[in-house]
């Protein structure tokens, strides 16, 4: 129902509900192995009951303002509603000391378009504008230069390794925290617009 392009090409991020099960589980199931390299949430999704599962979890950390979770969806134009590519989320929200932590999953077809910084841009810019935040911070595995590339080109700093901190695929993965303050996302990038 509420949705925001995301480019020239008929993608859209929407929220992504309880119903969106099944769809999100056909999802997973392209982009398992894929995804599930350095995340874990497609463990936990492996029928459309815990898909519903995953999503109402979200939702009850909507209601409580702890959490928020937005699908990517391409080819919106064609009839049907476009394809769930990705998402985003708040995977963290705490507006007491103002910190909250943006996350980030594509399946194959939805890479290599810019999708999941654009919405990662609408995603500060609601935090910092319209809810007051002063930190958002986005942790990945060192090794995932596809997600510190992301970090990146948010204009965040790279603050912390925690070494060998999350064992997954049976590899003890050193993980990176970055982080953009208020100030930082307002400062002029080099006079240019945010594409
Ligand atoms: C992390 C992940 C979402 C990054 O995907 P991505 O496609 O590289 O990211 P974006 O959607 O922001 O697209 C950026 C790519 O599109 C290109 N691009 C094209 N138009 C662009 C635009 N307008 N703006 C930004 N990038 C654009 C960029 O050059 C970049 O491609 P490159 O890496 O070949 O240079 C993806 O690798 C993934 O899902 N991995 C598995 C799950 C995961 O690791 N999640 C993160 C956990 S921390």
């Amino acid at each position: 129902m509420f949705a925001i392009p995301l480019g020239p090409e008929g993608a859209e991020l929407r929220p992504l509900e309880t119903w969106h099960a099944a769809e999100f589980l056909a999802h997973v199931e392209r982009g398992r192995d894929f995804i599930g390299t350095y995340i874990g949430f497609v463990d936990a999704v492996v029928s459309e009951d815990t898909a519903r599962d995953l999503l109402h979890r979200y939702a009850t950390k909507r209601a409580a303002d702890e959490g928020y979770l937005y699908g990517i969806w391409t080819g919106c134009e064609r009839p049907g509603g476009g394809t769930l590519v990705g998402g985003v989320l708040f995977r963290v929200f705490d507006a007491a000391t103002g910190v909250c932590e943006i996350g980030c999953w594509l399946e194959p077809a939805g890479t290599g378009r810019g999708l999941v910084t654009r919405a990662c841009r609408v995603l500060a810019d609601w935090a910092f504008h319209e809810r007051g935040m002063h930190r958002v911070e986005w942790w990945a595995a060192a090794g995932n230069t596809a997600s510190t590339a992301v970090a990146r080109r948010l204009g965040m700093t790279r603050e912390a390794v925690l070494r060998e901190s999350n064992p997954r695929g049976g590899v003890r993965h050193d993980m990176e925290g970055w982080a953009v303050l208020a100030h930082e996302w307002d400062a002029p990038k080099d006079g240019a617009p945010r594409a």
